[in-house]
């Protein structure tokens, strides 16, 4: 069952710029991408790098700076290696000061 969690949205987060957050004790990465926002798991499945740490939005593709692994921001598929696992992302939606995001 699917859990919809109100998350308050920090009040500067500079485009293609990648933070950690926590929701539901998870720990995620949220980025905004041509006043998009996005919400994935902060983890490189390649060897672990944090996104929010060491990786990027670079022309809407997520980039892990670790080895080079990119990531669709949509559907989490990997575009190009070393990673060979894709990554979760997270269902969202706009409210006015916050921001839906739905947890499988
Ligand atoms: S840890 Fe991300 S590409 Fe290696």
């Amino acid at each position: 069952m699917s859990q919809t969690i109100q998350f308050t949205l920090p009040s500067y987060l500079p485009e293609g710029h990648v933070v950690p957050i926590e929701v539901a004790g998870k720990s995620l990465a949220l980025a905004k991408v041509k006043d998009k926002f996005h919400v994935f798991e902060n983890f490189c499945p390649h060897a672990g790098c944090s996104f929010s740490g060491s990786g990027g939005i670079y022309n809407g593709v997520l980039v892990c700076d670790c080895h080079g692994a990119e990531f669709n921001l949509e559907t989490g598929t990997v575009l190009q290696g070393p990673a060979m696992e894709p990554i979760a992302v997270f269902a969202t939606k706009l409210n006015e000061n916050s921001l839906e995001i739905i947890l499988p």
